[in-house]
């Protein structure tokens, strides 16, 4: 089983599952204020669920890029959107600031709870 790592927390999940899911189901702050309440609930058009990840993943698709290619996110960063993701192998996750998660300052990082 795959583990999570994220906010301070290590889970297991199942090889293929959604990260935006598994983040969530164990009580991390995915989100950045006011778009926990704002956001499109999974289907890639928000950005607001964007993170940082180290570990294999799915191939970002085209959801990802596509919104990730738009402003405030910037094709350059090495970001994803968790909705669109599927953990393949331990990861470990680290979330930066701004409503889309587009900042340069890290909100929290995968073994700190910021
Ligand atoms: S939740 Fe909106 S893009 Fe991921």
């Amino acid at each position: 089983m795959p583990k999570v790592t994220a906010q301070g927390k290590t889970f297991d999940c199942k090889p293929g599952a959604n990260l935006r899911q598994v983040l969530l189901q164990n009580g991390i702050d995915l989100y950045n204020g006011q778009s926990r309440l704002i956001n499109c609930r999974g289907i890639g058009t928000c950005g607001t669920c964007a993170v940082e990840i180290e570990g294999a993943t799915s191939e970002a698709n085209w959801r990802d890029r596509t919104r990730r290619s738009l402003p405030p996110h910037s094709s350059d960063r090495n970001l994803r959107l968790a909705c669109q993701t599927q953990v393949l192998s331990d990861i470990q996750v680290t979330k930066y600031d701004g409503f889309w998660g587009q900042g340069q300052t890290r909100v929290w990082s995968p073994r700190v709870e910021g």
